[in-house]
């Protein structure tokens, strides 16, 4: 469609409707006449605020919350409906419903709503095509309108259908609609008006209810198993005039439902019956973060049959998927796609459930890695992409969050600000386009000619705001900016990377310029963060986790440095006893840093912890998403009390992207996976892995397994790609090239494989404690010397505490006592290798 082809006018009631949130859905009707035969009828449709639309008694399409959330005034999404099947002969009726959603109803923690317009409006154009000549039938003031049993319809707090107002027909001709009003003409830019035919928001699975729960309190409660987005569907048959409500919540507390991580978003479903039949309830205009869903009002007994969740979200292609032998590494890995799943509702959110459900920047670019090989983003992230560039040339600045709600404007922030630049860049890398580079170029460059602005004379950033590394478990809970590591540190860092991003691009599209410019940018600003933050042998003036897995991960360090950065690491990472001492900055770098210098073994127990805080924590608390905050859900039960506990938050199960590339091991050597790294990484206790990747050149499959001593790597590659391979464990350290097709090795592990590590008075107890034969030795020998005073190998300080520390306590401590813990922490002879 080019611009002058819209012709219709958006249409809004005539009675005052969307300044209250308690105001309701709005009904709009016409009927026209066919004389002839249609070969083709096309609608297209879309509204200020939600639309389903219908025709001759029919709902149009599969496609729900459309038209999605966008920069409505710059981009409003039209969807296009074959609706050939459903034209007649003669008379027609042609209707929709509007919901208020996010262009008209509340939006954000604020509590403001009308962002975009103070009332709903809509637009349909039905073009018919007869072959020789066309029709259109559009929005205009010939249309009537309405309310109807759609009392309330809010995003964040449910919607009240009251079935005593139905209004059987309403979609038909032949309805009786003289007590409807007449509707208004609706200015709105139609330039903004864009086909969309990108990855709708659909139905995409029904669960069904898991247990009806009566809690301590008597509350009936159901549990989906589950936590997704979407809604309930029920059926009820009961007196006319009863009400049922449905409340929804991620969790129950000490067996309670419990709604407290909604903040004020109360997300209630309310339906009346009209009563006599069977009845069947399903709302249109919200959606719902939620696992358990309380019923108070149902007529009889409530059973789990006349219940289904509707799990509900933007319907991208799967394209990526990772089994492993460790069961909960594979529920950690589902709660991972299931928290993309319930946050990409049209746009990727921070979370589904509370009063926000933004489209925040850093959590995006977080995760960006592990979106772009579970499911195909271009359509929905192209698309927040494109708004995200139109409103930073717009505001000046790129907005925190993407569309821009918040109430003041976003000072430039690494993570965040710097999507404008990493996303497309990552966008590249998967699919190997220019094109998304090309159609973002002004909007990266912008970015960073602002932040050059803003640079010290050395070329450090180091002034103004920054999240830093937001949510460091280590932060006071209030103050989530607040970690160990030096926000400015976190903000040069990053910029090291996208200055080296932008400059590339730049060489890539042949902006000769601008890639000398970036290219001395980038040089400069690394040379100063080197001169301030590094010593010449590899530490960080900042020894932190997630300050070494920034200078690890992006390139910073020279190949001494690396070494040094990453032994500094893993001693970091064992002193905190592999449990996570990083936020999102540095949470889905570390166990790549780790990798990258050979610590292998240290990521893999990061990955695999299982106490508070870690990443499989949450698994012994029933997550079945991934959490905002690690201690989300505290060890005793408890919600953490900060307000801010969502649990379902995709940022932090970035650390999938680690999974893919070291456990599954696929790599990404060229854009578009043109060509392939295959280095699965064994350890842990893991004993095989299977990966698939839809790459844009076809399936990639990787499959090894570990059984009694031997290794068996199968690959799959498709046409077109190329691959080096790096075969896991091999005595040899065997790199090979291969092509596309069906590849096999089997060796056998060289004798030495397995060997006990060589432990000291230096290792931490929390690992001596990991190897059965040494920690009851070890026990053995603390009885003796010390009868009543057992050392824990557990405890929140066996991390960080060690032999030397403990003799250290001990002033004196005899000869036999340090010959015995020698003895005990050294392999004998007799014990297997
Ligand atoms: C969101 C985060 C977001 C952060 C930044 C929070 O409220 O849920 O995920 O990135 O704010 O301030």
């Amino acid at each position: 469609m080019t611009q002058s082809q819209w012709i219709s006018d958006f249409i809004t009631p005539a009675f005052p409707v969307g300044q209250s949130p308690r105001d309701p859905a709005v009904y709009f009707r016409k009927t026209f006449q066919i004389q002839g035969k249609v070969q083709k009828a096309t609608l297209y449709v879309t509204a200020i605020g939600l639309v389903e639309s219908h025709l001759n008694g029919e709902t149009v399409g599969d496609e729900v919350l459309a038209p999605g959330w966008t920069s409505y005034r710059n981009r409003l999404k039209v969807s296009v409906h074959d609706v050939t099947h459903l034209i007649q002969q003669g008379e027609n009726a042609l209707g929709a419903i509007v919901g208020e959603g996010w262009a008209v109803g509340r939006v954000g923690y604020d509590n403001r709503r009308n962002h975009y317009s103070d009332r709903p409006a809509l637009y349909l154009q039905l073009e018919l095509d007869y072959g020789n000549r066309t029709e259109t039938v559009c929005t205009d003031h010939t249309f009537r309108c309405n309310t109807g049993p759609i009392l309330e319809n809010s995003l964040y707090d449910g919607e009240v259908y009251d079935a005593r107002l139905d209004m059987p027909g309403w979609d038909q001709k032949g309805f009786d609609d003289r007590g409807w009003t007449g509707v208004e003409t609706f200015e709105w830019p139609r330039e903004s008006l864009f086909v969309g035919t990108f990855d709708p928001i659909r139905r995409t699975q029904h669960l069904s209810v898991q247990e009806v729960i009566t809690t301590p309190s008597g509350k009936t409660v159901l549990d989906f198993g589950q936590n997704l987005s979407g809604w309930v569907r029920l059926t009820a048959q009961g007196e006319r005039g009863t009400e049922i409500t449905l409340r929804h919540a991620e969790t129950l507390t000490h067996g309670e439902f419990d709604p407290t991580t909604l903040r004020s978003a109360t997300s209630v479903d309310r339906f009346i019956l009209k009563g006599d039949e069977v009845e069947v309830f399903e709302p249109r205009f919200t959606f719902h973060g939620f696992r358990y869903v309380q019923v108070e009002g149902y007529p009889g007994q409530v059973k789990g049959e006349n219940f289904t969740a509707v799990v509900v979200h933007s319907d991208m292609r799967r394209t990526g998927w990772l089994e492993t032998s460790n069961h909960k590494l594979n529920q950690l890995h589902q709660n991972v796609v299931w928290s993309m799943r319930g946050n990409f509702v049209g746009l990727p959110t921070d979370c589904p459930q509370r009063d926000e459900r933004l489209g925040w920047t850093g959590d995006m670019n977080a995760f960006a890695p592990t979106a772009t090989f579970l499911y195909d983003v271009r359509g929905v992230l192209g698309s927040w992409l494109e708004d995200l560039n139109v409103e930073h040339h717009q505001k000046g600045f790129v907005p925190w969050v993407v569309p821009d709600v918040l109430a003041t404007p976003s000072p430039p922030t690494a993570l965040w600000s710097d999507t404008a630049v990493s996303l497309p860049w990552r966008l590249y890398q998967q699919y190997g386009d220019l094109k998304v580079l090309q159609d973002n170029y002004s909007s990266m460059k912008k970015f960073i000619l602002d932040v050059e602005t803003r640079l010290d004379e050395t070329g450090l950033w180091n002034r103004g705001f920054q999240f830093g590394d937001w949510l460091d478990p280590d932060a006071p809970m209030d103050n989530p900016m607040g970690g160990k590591t030096d926000r400015y540190l976190v903000a040069s860092a990053y910029l090291c990377k996208t200055t080296r991003e932008m400059a590339e691009t730049a060489r890539l599209l042949g902006h000769a310029e601008d890639h000398t410019h970036f290219e001395q940018l980038a040089c400069r600003v690394h040379q100063a963060f080197l001169h301030e933050y590094i010593t010449g042998a590899g530490r960080i003036v900042n020894e932190s986790s997630t300050a070494y897995a920034l200078a690890i991960t992006f390139g910073l360090l020279n190949e001494q440095q690396q070494t040094r950065a990453g032994k500094q690491l893993a001693q970091l990472v064992q002193k905190a006893g592999h449990h996570i001492s990083t936020g999102f900055a540095g949470t889905p770098l570390v166990v790549h840093a780790l990798s990258q210098t050979g610590h292998l073994d240290d990521a893999y127990r990061l990955l695999l912890e299982e106490t508070c805080p870690s990443f499989l924590y949450p698994l012994s608390q029933g997550a079945t998403t991934v959490w905002e905050r690690w201690d989300s859900i505290r060890e005793d039960g408890t919600l953490n009390p900060s307000g801010m506990t969502s649990l379902n938050h995709f940022a932090l199960g970035a650390v999938a992207d680690w999974m893919h590339q070291n456990i599954g091991g696929l790599q990404l050597l060229a854009p578009g996976y043109q060509k392939i790294g295959i280095q699965p990484g064994i350890g842990g206790d893991l004993t095989f892995a299977r990966l698939r990747h839809l790459t844009p050149h076809g399936e990639v499959q990787i499959h090894w397994e570990l059984k009694e001593q031997t290794v068996t790597l199968e690959v799959q590659l498709p046409e077109g790609t190329e691959a080096e391979v790096v075969l896991p464990l091999h005595p040899d350290n065997q790199i090979l090239q291969v092509t596309a097709g069906h590849h096999q090795w089997r060796y056998h592990l060289p004798e030495t494989h397995g060997e006990k590590p060589e432990y000291t008075f230096d290792t931490p107890l929390k690992i001596l404690a990991g190897d059965p034969d040494v920690w009851g030795r070890l026990t053995r020998v603390f009885e003796h010397h010390f009868p009543g005073y057992p050392i824990d190998g557990n405890s929140p300080e066996a991390g960080s505490m060690n032999i030397h520390l403990i003799l250290n306590h001990i002033p004196g401590a005899s000869q036999q006592l340090q010959d015995d813990l020698k003895n005990a922490i050294t392999p004998t002879e007799t014990e297997p290798a």
